[in-house]
């Protein structure tokens, strides 16, 4: 059996933009910057890290079925998922993270739940094992530690 190694982090729309997209909501860090945070974190643990980004729905769908096998595999142990605005409009999504039981943990930059108020529902949490809100980028590298935590019980 291959050792389970690997950790996905995936990011929705406009989630390239950031540093620069509204930095007194989303601070400064690029998109480079969290993913070299999430590499940090995912070597520390001992784990490989998959990061991507896209602005297209299909795609991130194609990535939790990608992820969802290799965790049926025992190839990687699940994913940190900022869908970006998605979380709160796509219904595909949630069926993707429940049709393949992809372990995952939702993350928001930013505090949604003191923003609009179409930010307050999300079609992910039903389907997440956790998420974590408002804590900065900082809520990336908690989380890849989450799932680690919750891949050892
Ligand atoms: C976000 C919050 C969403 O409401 C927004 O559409 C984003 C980023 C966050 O990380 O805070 O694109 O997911």
């Amino acid at each position: 059996m291959i050792p389970v190694t690997g950790v996905y982090v995936l990011n929705g729309p406009n989630l390239n933009l950031l540093g620069t997209r509204r930095p007194e909501v989303y601070g400064t860090m690029t998109l480079p910057d969290v993913e070299e945070l999430c590499r940090e974190e995912a070597t520390r643990l001992g784990l490989d890290l998959i990061f991507h980004q896209s602005n297209h729905e299909g795609r991130l769908i194609d990535w939790i079925h990608e992820a969802g096998a290799r965790v049926k595999a025992g190839e990687v142990i699940g994913a940190v998922f900022n869908p970006g605005a998605y979380t709160h409009t796509s219904i595909a999504l949630h069926d993707a993270i429940e049709g393949t039981e992809l372990p995952v943990v939702e993350v928001h930059i930013s505090n949604v739940h003191r923003r609009e108020s179409f930010r307050h529902h999300s079609y992910i949490s039903p389907v997440a094992r956790g998420t974590i809100v408002g804590l900065g980028t900082d809520g990336y590298r908690l989380a890849i530690d989450a799932l680690h935590r919750m891949s050892l019980t």
